[in-house]
């Protein structure tokens, strides 16, 4: 079993065969948990995947230091046998002591009496339903209530409300996914029933890790009634100015946002609260002091969702047929220009490099194909690829004609305006396309018909695209990849706000917008404009 997040060192990924805890972040989580202890005589841990146990003996380090006169007293389980006799000698070697399980402790959590835990500290295997098998995956969503995608983390923390005392602390260094995706509602869910999480660190891109997942941890306590959680958060950010010489574990539990350098890249740390959400499906968003989203929120006449439908480009299921950038023999009038991810910029689209065969008739906004036997050059094309075309059994299957697109949108919409946006990108780069073309699969797009207002159209583009925009996403949306890559999808976008167009100083940012879709203005006054348009400045 691989997964899970891990330690630096490369050598000892390969040693241990999987991802372990770095010993400094081991340290910072176990201080996370043992600070929200209360006094006891004897703490009893447990950590169900414990691999070589570091997360144990960080605890039992940190609650001796914090924590004078308290003994602790160990629990490990790893599926692991080399892996919990490792820990099992270590834990000799310095006198813990402790009892350690081989075993699948998603089969030995049922034994286990209830409230048998003070703390639970735990990386657990972050292993996705692919690698799991459909089986496994699908024992696992039943016994445990999940729904959508899931990966291990779940039972995992499942199983810990019923093995946690009452007042005790569960230390959760997990992937940051399930702060914002909608799979991690599951997650979430689990912590609105008598587990509240108290301390919330997501440790972003500051790759902490070698692993391929980018972690956050969870401090929750169990309690009948949930308080006010604390949030912070790190990610780079290259144009920052450094404000401070603390390193980033302080950084992380100072009172105030900072700029720190870690790993050689400025590192930006924000610091408030996990914000009240209505339920488990709104992502954790953290809430900044003086709560500027508030403010947006307060001047939003609309957000993106409820003015125009946002709709993912074509996808044919077969682009090597469909696309391309040359076309002999082809009637031109099937071949419609494609906009792709590279040919879109903030405010307009370029000229695009490829082009779609496009079977469908442009006068109707529902898929109406068109008569092929008035096409013979496109029909010849496309007998030419017609075992590649027919592999698509699905497309058949769907009652479809074996050369289709697969997924073609409207017909009717491509001619009129639209505004179009890569699916990834480091920030907003939405433009205003009245070139005709199809947009394509990497990209989404809003018909202008839709939103029926030119001038809403253009605030779009004009909030999208500002930094108002992007720390609208940031701190609401949230799913950041990368190297400040961030995913631009509807559910994230239809939450953007909208300020009232009505009002002069939207106008204002919409002929500012304006001149910038044809091609002339100045980008730098736009950041300003939004800002006036929310009544922020
Ligand atoms: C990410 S490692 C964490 C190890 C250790 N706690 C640490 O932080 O360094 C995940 C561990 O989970 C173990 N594991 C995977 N599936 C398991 C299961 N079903 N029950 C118990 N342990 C499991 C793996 O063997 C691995 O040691």
């Amino acid at each position: 079993m691989g997964g899970g997040l891990g330690r630096v060192d490369a050598a000892e990924v390969k040693r241990h065969g999987r991802h372990y805890t770095p010993v400094g972040l081991a340290e910072f989580l176990a201080e996370s948990v043992a600070r929200n202890m209360s006094g006891l005589d004897v703490v009893r841990v447990l950590d169900p995947a414990c691999g070589d146990g570091e997360l144990l003996f960080a605890a039992a380090r940190v609650v001796g230091r914090l924590w004078a006169g308290v003994a602790v007293e160990l629990t490990g389980y790893d599926l692991d046998g080399e892996a919990v006799r490792l820990a099992e000698k270590r834990a000799r070697e310095s006198g813990l002591g402790g009892s350690w399980h081989e075993g699948d402790f998603i089969v030995e959590a049922a034994g286990l009496e209830p409230d048998s835990f003070d703390v639970i500290i735990t990386n657990p295997p972050y292993v996705r339903t692919q690698q799991l098998g459909a089986e496994a995956a699908r024992v696992l969503a039943g016994g445990f209530n999940l729904v959508g995608r899931i990966d291990l983390t779940h039972p995992f923390v499942g199983s810990f409300p019923r093995l946690l005392r009452a007042g005790g602390v569960m230390g959760l260094l997990c992937s940051n996914r399930f702060l914002s995706t909608r799979a991690g509602a599951n997650v979430r869910s689990l912590f609105d029933g008598d587990l509240h999480p108290i301390e919330l660190y997501d440790l972003g891109d500051t790759r902490l890790f070698s692993a391929a997942v980018l972690p956050a941890i969870v401090i929750a306590s169990r309690t009948e009634s949930s308080g006010r959680c604390r949030f912070a958060t790190a990610y780079r950010d290259e144009g920052a100015v450094v404000t401070s010489d603390v390193s980033l574990f302080e950084a992380l539990r100072a009172d105030a946002d900072s700029v720190i350098e870690h790993g050689g890249k400025a590192v930006a740390v924000q610091v408030g609260e996990l914000a009240d959400r209505a339920d488990s499906t709104e992502p954790w968003r953290l809430r900044r002091r003086g709560d500027w989203l508030e403010r947006v929120n307060a001047a939003t006449w609309r957000t993106f969702g409820q003015v125009a439908k946002i709709r993912v480009g074509i996808k044919t299921t077969a682009d090597a047929v469909f696309i391309r950038e040359e076309w002999d023999g082809v009637e031109p009038e099937l071949v419609l220009p494609l906009v792709t991810h590279e040919d879109v910029q903030a405010w307009r689209v370029g000229t695009p490099r490829a082009s779609v065969l496009y079977p469908y008739d442009l006068g109707r906004d529902r898929r109406t194909l068109l008569d092929m036997a008035e096409y013979p050059g496109a029909m010849a094309y496309l007998n030419s690829h017609a075992e590649r075309l027919k592999g698509r059994k699905y497309v058949r299957d769907a009652g479809r004609e074996w050369y289709e697109i697969w997924v073609p949108q409207r017909p009717g919409r491509w001619v009129g305006a639209k505004i179009v946006f890569p699916d990834i990108s480091e920030r907003g780069r939405f433009a205003y396309d009245r070139s005709g073309a199809v947009v394509n699969g990497d990209c989404y797009w809003i018909s202008v018909a839709d939103i029926g207002d030119e001038r809403v159209a253009y605030l779009m583009l004009g909030v999208a695209n500002s930094a108002l925009g992007l720390r609208f996403y940031d701190e609401v949306c949230g799913n950041r990849l990368y190297s400040g890559r961030r995913r631009w999808i509807t559910q994230y976008v239809q939450r953007f706000p909208l300020p009232d167009p009505e009002t002069a100083a939207a106008a204002e940012l919409v002929e500012a917008v304006r001149e910038l879709v044809a091609g002339g203005g100045a980008a730098e006054v736009i950041d300003r404009l939004v800002e006036k348009a929310f009544g922020l400045s």
